[in-house]
């Protein structure tokens, strides 16, 4: 490791950080100064074992050579391409390559450069195709409560988190949200899919009666709600979902951003729940985390639908200057790569069960108040403390850090997502550091 790297800077005040609390970090920074595999250095030379994959996308692990040589080596030879009318290989190579790990029928996919970029172009690229067809009366875009779908316009308004909607106005217009799918007293502790609420799906119904169907684009829903803390859905539900989609010629979005490259112990959540939407938001996971990347899938009619007037003419008024950036795209086929060769989906799947039993052991631990678990993503639920929400998490989050491992918290509900290649005497690491940490919280 660079011994520069290793000195905290003595100004903290410049850099304003995102979704941090800046004053409190800057009283007592955080800093990870080197990353190998299952561990982060900090900035003291303490070890630290990642629960969380970095923010869910490290899924390969740190620092894996295949991926570190490939961003080396692009960078010496092609370092950028102009993204609009000109090409470089590698982007069309990533994509071809992409859409063979992809649900059959995602056979188109477009560069962004992050999850919020994806969102965003998903929900233009659903009102765009309707008016392509000549259906220009599907404006509406319906989202869902408690979803997550980046820090973007479209994102937030489709969104249903409070605290990252209210400061920021009227937002998108012609957007409704359906009902979350949380229901705790029926679901409590619940591994893989949860048993009851599957009739959630038919709120879609009720929103598309009120606003008639037919003026209504796309439905965008994480198949697990990963940020507002870990919300796996009920068992049928998605497949509802599509049928009442493809009953009203709505168009589904699945934003797998999290649930994307092994997560779920398959190449995406859709192939874990055996339903495919018509687009699929994906990025984080695409290049381990390394290289900021998003890429979105769409079906062939969805392409189809734009390839249409005259050939010299620009067919989607849409694009990012590192749409398909070289060193993203080397990055992401040296990570596709070392997901394949080292075979860290299906690792992912075997782990599932060890993984569900060992966050489960934390059942009747202080404080605790509902586990849920699917694929390798677990969340544990903490009782707020009275009249202080999300403290107590937060409190297990910094001793944990002091304790050697790195874990995510929103609200009272901690976060857990290691990289696929975690071992299971890490994951009874990672609950066996926790247990007493929880014990000894106020
Ligand atoms: C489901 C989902 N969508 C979108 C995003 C936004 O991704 P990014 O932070 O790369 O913009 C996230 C990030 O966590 C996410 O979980």
């Amino acid at each position: 490791m660079n011994e520069q790297s290793r000195i905290i800077p003595n100004n903290l005040e410049a850099f304003w950080m995102p979704f941090s609390a800046n004053r409190q970090f800057k009283q007592a920074p955080r800093m990870f100064v080197a990353a190998k595999d299952m561990h982060y250095t900090t900035a003291d030379g303490r070890q630290v074992l990642d629960g969380t994959a970095g923010l869910w996308c490290v899924n390969a692990g740190h620092c894996r050579p295949k991926i570190t040589e490939a961003i080396q080596a692009q960078a010496a030879e092609l370092d950028y391409a102009p993204a609009f009318q000109m090409g470089h290989p590698k982007a069309f190579e990533l994509a071809s390559r992409l859409t063979t790990i992809a649900p059959a029928g995602l056979d188109h996919v477009f560069f962004t450069n992050s999850g919020s970029e994806s969102v965003e172009t998903a929900l233009k690229i659903a009102l765009a195709y309707h008016r392509a067809k000549g259906d220009g009366a599907r404006f509406r875009l319906i989202g869902r409560e408690r979803g997550y779908h980046g820090v973007n316009f479209g994102g937030i308004s489709v969104g249903g988190i409070v605290g990252n909607r209210k400061m920021f106005g009227t937002l998108l217009t012609g957007v409704d949200h359906m009902r979350h799918t949380h229901d705790p007293e029926r679901n409590g502790y619940s591994r893989g899919a949860t048993e009851y609420g599957a009739e959630l799906a038919d709120d879609l119904l009720r929103i598309a009666t009120l606003h008639d169907p037919s003026t209504i684009a796309a439905v965008i829903v994480e198949p697990v709600a990963g940020s507002t803390g870990v919300l796996p859905p009920p068992q049928g539900y998605l497949k509802r979902l599509r049928e009442i989609c493809d009953q009203h010629g709505i168009l589904l979005i699945f934003d797998e951003v999290i649930t994307g490259y092994g997560r779920m112990g398959t190449a995406f959540a859709a192939d874990y729940f055996g339903v495919t939407p018509d687009i699929m938001i994906t990025a984080k996971g695409l290049t381990n985390g390394v290289i900021p990347m998003g890429a979105v899938f769409v079906k062939d009619t969805i392409y189809e639908a734009f390839m249409s007037g005259p050939e010299h003419m620009i067919e989607f008024a849409h694009g990012y200057t590192y749409s398909g950036n070289p060193i993203a795209a080397a990055a992401g086929l040296a990570t596709l790569e070392t997901y394949r060769e080292e075979g860290l989906f299906e690792r992912a799947k075997a782990l599932e069960p060890i993984w569900a039993d060992a966050i489960h052991s934390l059942k009747g631990t202080r404080h605790v108040i509902d586990i849920r678990t699917i694929g390798l993503i677990g969340a544990i639920e903490l009782e707020p403390l009275a009249g202080e929400p999300t403290k107590r998490a937060f409190s297990a989050f910094v001793r944990a850090f002091e304790d050697g491992l790195l874990i995510r918290t929103t609200g009272d509900i901690i976060a857990l997502s290691p990289p696929l290649m975690i071992s299971e005497a890490q994951i009874g690491e990672i609950v066996e550091t926790l247990k007493p940490i929880l014990d000894g919280l106020d």
